[in-house]
């Protein structure tokens, strides 16, 4: 794991929470991005050498309306930088760790993602990231 790449937060609606965001972290919002596969509206933050990712369900029944659901808004998941996905994430499944999908997935912001089970890390859901080399 290289470092924190992205903090994900589950919000209802973006015409409150990019704004707000905005000003909290004195920053605009650099990108506004839909990935369909997950049925989201993703917008991006440069905090340093983190970013801060909103999360808004496209879909009633999906993840994050669920997850909004259940818990209310908040924080969604820690996405870690690694250099190489399919490695890290072979090392992760033979250390334990349960992968919620065999593949690396396409994400928001150019990246390959894997997500690794909450129950495998104390409630939290982790995301590995890697840069697409291939656009
Ligand atoms: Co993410």
């Amino acid at each position: 794991m290289l470092r924190v790449e992205h903090i994900g937060i589950a919000v209802k609606d973006f015409q409150q929470a990019v704004p707000l965001y905005e000003k909290l972290l004195n920053t605009p919002c650099y990108q506004v991005e839909t990935v369909e596969t997950e049925q989201v509206n993703t917008a991006f933050f440069r905090q340093g050498e983190t970013k801060i990712e909103l999360l808004q369900s496209l879909d009633p029944d999906g993840v994050i309306a669920r997850f909004i659901e259940k818990k209310g808004e908040g924080i969604h998941h820690i996405a870690f930088e690694v250099s190489d996905i399919r490695a890290e994430m072979a090392r992760l499944q033979a250390a334990g760790f349960k992968l919620l999908h065999p593949d690396p997935k396409p994400g928001a912001d150019n990246k390959w993602v894997c997500f690794l089970h909450p129950k495998d890390a104390n409630g939290v859901l982790v995301e590995l990231c890697q840069e697409r080399k291939d656009l």
